[in-house]
């Protein structure tokens, strides 16, 4: 089971996470409850940070702050050292908040809205991820009127198919992202009529929870022919490494993931390589923790344990099929003995959170953990039923801090009109 790598069973048989014992943290700050455990999250960074500089020191990695965007979250990924891929203005306000540097700042969108290309331009960040020609033409535009230059590196659409959910595949042919590669002259054609907007190199992305370095390697080839051909400098790889959300799936790990990438460039090109994982970094720091209310057997068919929280903190199951593992927190030396069908308090028959979890006999009030919930949980929440969000707190060396508090009732309404 990926949990944070702090994850321990204390002397009362509870799981720990930051030497923080989760029966007690739920108690604490009530549940659903996101945790994040800060020495997961600060490895994750490092281990990137160290491999891609020994693999290939001219790199740069930028978290793709879509996988969790908070100021609390942002600063601790500044502090290591990382810049940031943000795809709009509310994440771009975010990390610049959190005080991140704005030259290590990636702007991306497939449809930039021109407000957000102008804050963009106001707060100097470091390159525009420029998706297609009528945005090249809106960013010259803003670069002239505010009389700024515009870096941007040019998203392509590589044409690979990565084994991954159809809905996390960015780079087919049949993509929304990306200047398809035969209408590439054409767009360097447009930018060299650009007076403000200077192209500093290629960027693609191929997809999300890749678990295989093949797609990767052709893409950095195809990237590097790219900056060979027009004298580049820079090469933007996107994210996408997966993480193991059950045992079976076995991602590189981050050192393997740098060899290869760096095997594909090393002696062929001197261009900066720019990186921009997001679920790897955040993914497996995050736990959330529920509370479990109703157990419901329906004889010769299943049991059901139904949590206080579900699809609204974690759409992910009902929006991809993804698959979690769970523990139950105050029964953590518990043999697994039965099968349940894990879902939520919400009022859909598809609010299931784990189709089959083997977990120790479930009482009401059982702690029930999710694991590897870091990445694309709270940054997809919402509030169906209208149901507040959970809150989300930082663990480390036995302390807890909120970093996100818990929604309240006036927080729903608060933009209500009579
Ligand atoms: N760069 C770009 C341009 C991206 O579009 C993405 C993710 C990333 C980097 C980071 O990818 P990662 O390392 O996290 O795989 N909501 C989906 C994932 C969507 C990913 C969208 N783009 C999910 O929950 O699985």
């Amino acid at each position: 089971m990926s949990l944070p790598v702090t994850a321990k069973t204390n002397k009362k048989g509870h799981l720990e996470i930051g030497g923080c014992d989760l029966v007690e943290l739920a108690r604490e700050f009530g549940t659903p409850l996101y945790v994040l455990d800060e020495k997961t999250l600060r490895d994750r960074c490092r281990d990137y940070g160290d491999s891609f500089k020994q693999a290939y020191p001219n790199s740069e990695i930028a978290f793709a702050s879509k996988a969790l965007c908070t100021i609390g979250v942002s600063k601790l990924i500044a502090s290591e050292g990382l810049g940031f891929d943000v795809s709009s203005g509310g994440e771009l306000y975010t990390v610049l908040k959190a005080g991140a540097d704005p030259k290590k700042i990636y702007f991306h969108g497939n449809n930039k809205p021109p407000r957000e290309i102008d804050e963009a331009l106001a707060a100097g960040i470091g390159r525009f991820m420029v998706d297609n020609e009528q945005e090249l033409g809106q960013i010259e535009r803003a670069a002239e009127k505010m009389g700024v230059r515009a870096n941007i590196m040019v998203r392509v659409n590589p044409g690979i198919e990565a084994h991954t959910h159809e809905f996390v595949q960015t780079g087919r042919i049949d993509s929304k992202f990306g200047v398809p590669l035969d209408q590439l002259d054409s767009f360097l054609a447009a930018v060299k009529k650009c007076k403000m907007v200077h192209l500093t190199g290629f960027h693609a992305h191929i997809g999300s929870q890749i678990l295989d370095v093949k797609p990767f390697v052709e893409e950095t080839r195809l990237l590097l022919d790219l900056t060979l051909k027009y004298g580049t400098a820079e090469i933007g790889l996107g994210g996408g490494i997966g993480i193991s959300y059950l045992p079976e799936q076995k991602p590189p790990t981050i050192r393997e993931f740098a060899a290869a990438i760096a095997g594909v460039l090393r002696g062929k090109t001197e261009a900066k390589l720019i990186l921009e994982p997001g679920r790897s970094i955040v993914g497996q720091a995050g736990v959330t923790l529920y509370t479990a209310g109703v157990v419901k057997e329906i004889p010769g068919v299943r049991k059901y344990v139904i949590t206080d929280g579900g699809m609204a903190d974690n759409p992910r199951p009902i929006l991809y099929d993804a698959v979690y593992e769970a523990v139950l927190a105050n029964k953590a030396k518990a043999e697994a003995e039965e099968k349940y069908r894990v879902v939520g308090r919400f009022c859909e028959s598809g609010d299931i959170l784990i189709k089959e979890a083997s977990l120790p006999r479930v009482t009401p009030g059982d702690i029930l953990v999710t694991t590897c919930t870091g990445a694309y949980n709270y940054s997809m929440a919402s509030n169906y039923n209208r149901v507040p969000r959970p809150a989300l707190v930082m663990v480390h060396n036995g302390r807890a801090a909120v970093v996100v508090r818990r929604e309240s009732y006036a927080d729903l309404v608060k933009n209500d009109a009579d």
